[in-house]
């Protein structure tokens, strides 16, 4: 199903749902058709910003009886193109479903709207934290990390996004409501859909409010970052770790190629000079001595401190920017097996390089997982050349061509290297059952 333009008529029936204000059309509509990358650019010819899950289901009633195809959009901090309106469909946006509830102490769960960003959620209970952390936090909300099963730098840990739900709220894509947020630990009673939409991103139905698993706030926080003198010392160092250390929470790769980016344009310090690093943070009883017989003889930055901690993270955190500052970045965020992932990272430059010799590469990512992000910056046309190299290559390791990203927009092509026909057709199966009429993010995955 193709998008384009809606009538008067249907915009006024959108308007009677969720108030004039908020269906924005021309140009109030422009930041919600392009991502964070500035590589997907489309075209809303409307924005609609429901304020509860009520007016969610009457929109989406009104878009599957007009035959108008919907992307459902988060805080759009997605990096794979999927939640922007790349063939001109209606922009749901969820962000005014913001209310988060009170913390349940008993169970350490809270009830968070879909638009509630994952900072609010981790700043929830000052005794509590929220499993996944990633930079873009601020911005970043409940209903789109579940949506694309964001990951982040606490995996090795605590798990993905689909980990730390427990249930969900959810409006098909003929308006129905199911719900199932009593947050349950054990609850046998058929099938799994809130772990089903973990990873959906937004093709089976729109996610209204989500019921979370909290952690404790981790206490005694020790960052390191320890120079290495490439991928295969960054695999070895982090095995070590994840065996050593028992409160290990991060993992995480980075190289001089992108530090020395960030150092100018960014204005970053880079604490020691090495060609690649591995930045390890624990906490608990024992964590700096733990990392320190980890680090070894290495050369190591250490912070204990809040603002010691901040600087050093900044090197990591920082680095999603970093090829943005020499072009438009694709972003290719692969997994391999762990037996693997040193060959990845040490020979995805000279791959990505072989489509495209003038292509700038910067990779970095959670090594613990299997997980590599190549940031290519193209010299040449970004005409699927250097997704066919890079996807090859990860796929011939037995790796994903997608991680925790999605696949979007950006992958849809390429699935077939990562999934068979049969789990496509059987994906194609479910999304039928959920979407009949073919209206959610119909570009996004196979159909
Ligand atoms: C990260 O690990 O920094 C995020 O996945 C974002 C990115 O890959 O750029
Ligand atoms: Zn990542």
């Amino acid at each position: 199903m193709t998008g384009g333009e809606v009538s008067g008529a249907l915009l006024r029936e959108f308007a009677s749902v969720v108030g004039d204000a908020h269906v924005l059309t021309g140009d109030a509509t422009a930041g919600y058709a392009v991502d964070w990358t500035g590589r997907f650019r489309g075209h809303a010819p409307a924005v609609l910003r429901p304020a509860g899950t009520g007016e969610v289901a009457a929109v989406l009633g009104l878009c599957r009886e007009a035959g108008v195809p919907v992307v459902p959009q988060g805080g759009n901090t997605g990096l794979v193109g999927g939640g922007v309106p790349n063939h001109g469909e209606i922009v749901l946006s969820l962000a005014r479903l913001d209310r988060l509830g009170p913390v349940d102490d008993d169970a350490a769960q809270v009830t968070a709207g879909a638009g509630v960003t994952l900072q609010r959620v981790a700043d929830a209970d000052p005794g509590l934290d929220l499993g996944v952390l990633i930079a873009s936090r601020g911005s970043a909300t409940a209903g789109g990390a579940i949506a694309t099963n964001a990951g982040g730098v606490r995996v090795l840990r605590y798990g993905s996004m689909r980990a730390q739900v427990r249930g969900v709220e959810a409006v098909l894509a003929d308006g129905t409501v199911v719900s199932h947020l009593a947050g349950l630990v054990k609850d046998n009673t058929g099938y799994d859909y809130p772990g089903l939409l973990c990873g959906s991103e937004g093709t089976l139905a729109v996610v209204t409010a989500a019921r979370i698993q909290l952690v404790p706030r981790p206490a005694g926080l020790v960052t390191v970052i320890v120079g290495l003198g490439g991928p295969g010392e960054a695999h070895e160092l982090a095995r070590e770790a994840l065996r050593t250390v028992p409160g290990l929470l991060s993992a995480e790769y980075f190289t001089r190629a992108g530090l020395d980016v960030l150092a100018e344009h960014a204005g970053l310090v880079p604490p020691l000079q090495a060609p690649a690093f591995l930045l390890l943070e624990a906490g608990g009883p024992g964590a700096v001595e733990d990392l320190a017989v980890v680090a070894g003889d290495r050369p190591v930055a250490v912070g204990t401190t809040a603002a010691d901690r901040a600087r050093l993270w900044a090197c990591r955190e920082r680095h999603p920017e970093a090829a943005g500052f020499l072009g438009v970045p694709l972003k290719l965020d692969v997994s391999v097996p762990a037996a693997h992932w040193a060959r990845l990272a040490s020979e995805v430059g000279a791959v990505a390089r072989s489509a495209d010799p003038g292509a700038q590469v910067i990779s970095y990512g959670h090594v613990a997982d299997g997980n590599l992000h190549v940031n290519v910056v193209p010299a040449a046309e970004a005409d699927g050349r250097h997704e066919d190299a890079v996807f090859g290559f990860v796929a011939s390791l037995g790796g994903s061509i997608s991680a925790e990203h999605g696949i979007g927009a950006l992958k849809a092509r390429w699935l077939p290297l990562a999934r068979s026909a049969q789990e496509r057709a059987l994906f194609a199966r479910i999304r039928a059952a959920f979407d009949p009429d073919g209206i959610l993010n119909p570009h996004v995955l196979p159909r």
